[in-house]
């Protein structure tokens, strides 16, 4: 079945965060926006039909998680992650991000530590602050682009009163797979310290040929403390539906994130986003690969239109997702003028890799999860911005 990425859908005026909230995160609204994480692309057809059908009936009551969704999670991870989910490890959960608060809630208590890898999706900061909990931060390493993780720092982190480490795997924003020997060895270190590993493998079906996905999960053996946060809602384009799941085998790690959520009162989801869930993993494995052949392209024209037009701006092309991580530090501007330049001299909507914290400086995140055309006349803009400056 043929998709059509390049096919221009206008999104203004649809209540988007992306669109519609550009006057407020930019302080104008003419940008081309390349931020928030989602995409301009029409959703797999399954997930659209399932929802027509859906909303046929005129009611949209109080729902049920039915069997037939748990089932469709627990094939799609078997089949594409040969991880064997068992069906009451599953909670059902309102988004990742409240997941993350949540799991800091759950799993340390008010003072105890909380290790997250620097630069990383901002609300990994601010579910451990949030929620006095102690940042300790455990920054990536850059090596030539290629970001690793620094393990006898993570274990100088992990003896320092840690509770809790927050994986993004993944990684956000600088688009790593780890390795099987990377999460064993965070497993080792873990085990050694008793730490709760909250894995989010959100962006996990986001992986460009060529490279593999490990569920941390997957790694797993009994004893080991680990809670998985998963969600069809990046890898289809679903995000404003906001219903994801854990992953949870402990008994007692499964109570004691339930019970948070139970104290919050958070309701069961919506009608609608319970037929997307489970339409996206039961039906859309060919739209997801013709996907990600799509966004790989992208991937390639920036890293060549980078080389040989703006060498002032260096990339290391993603393993994972759709979310550049441009090195814009021979610019020499600080994060202000840089954002600025981005703003009103390229008239583009990007984000400040200084919101990712530590090691943010000087970067910008641009999200391609849009058509190519759109990417390549942003690539004109920096270019043309670049040779404007004095
Ligand atoms: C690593 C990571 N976790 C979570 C989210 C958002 O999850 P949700 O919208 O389900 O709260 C994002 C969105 O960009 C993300 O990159």
């Amino acid at each position: 079945m043929p998709f059509d990425f390049d096919l221009p859908i206008t999104r203004e005026n649809t209540h988007s965060v992306k669109f519609d909230g550009r006057q407020q995160y930019f302080g104008t609204a003419g940008v081309t926006p390349l931020w928030v994480a989602d995409m301009d692309f029409a959703v797999p057809e399954c997930i659209t039909r399932a929802l027509a059908n859906r909303i046929e009936h005129p009611v949209f009551g109080y729902s049920l998680y039915p069997e037939s969704l748990y089932d469709a999670m627990i094939d799609w991870f078997a089949r594409r992650h040969q991880w064997v989910i068992e069906r009451e490890w599953i909670v059902m959960a309102p988004g990742v991000v409240p997941s993350l608060f949540a799991a800091v809630q759950a799993f340390t208590n008010p003072g105890e530590g909380v290790i997250v890898q620097s630069p990383v999706y901002f609300p990994f900061f601010s579910a451990v602050t949030t929620h006095q909990r102690r940042l300790l931060n455990n920054p990536l390493r850059e090596n030539q682009g290629r970001y690793e993780m620094d393990f006898d720092h993570l274990e100088q982190c992990a003896q320092q009163g840690a509770g809790l480490l927050m994986l993004c795997t993944p990684h956000n924003p600088v688009g790593r797979v780890w390795s099987v020997d990377e999460l064993m060895r965070i497993l080792d270190i873990a085990r050694r310290y008793n730490l709760t590993i909250l894995s989010d493998d959100i962006h996990c079906d986001l992986v460009y040929p060529g490279y593999t996905q490990t569920m941390l999960g997957r790694l797993a053996q009994a004893g080991d403390k680990i809670v998985t946060t998963l969600a069809p809602n990046k890898s289809f384009n679903i995000p404003g539906l906001g219903l994801s799941a854990l992953v949870i085998p402990d008994p007692r790690q499964r109570q004691a994130m339930k019970h948070v959520f139970e104290s919050l009162h958070i309701s069961n989801t919506n009608p609608l986003s319970i037929v997307a869930f489970e339409a996206a993993y039961r039906g859309g494995a060919a739209w997801l690969e013709a996907l990600m052949d799509y966004l790989a392209e992208t991937c390639r024209m920036v890293a060549n239109f980078l080389a040989r037009e703006i060498p002032q701006i260096r990339m290391q092309v993603p393993e994972a997702t759709y979310l550049l991580w441009l090195d814009c530090r021979q610019l020499a501007m600080n994060d202000n003028q840089l954002r600025d330049f981005f703003i009103h001299e390229c008239k583009l909507g990007l984000s400040p890799g200084i919101v990712f914290g530590e090691g943010g400086s000087g970067f910008m995140r641009m999200n391609i999860g849009t058509t190519r055309a759109h990417i390549y006349d942003a690539l004109v803009a920096i270019r043309d911005g670049i040779a404007r400056l004095p």
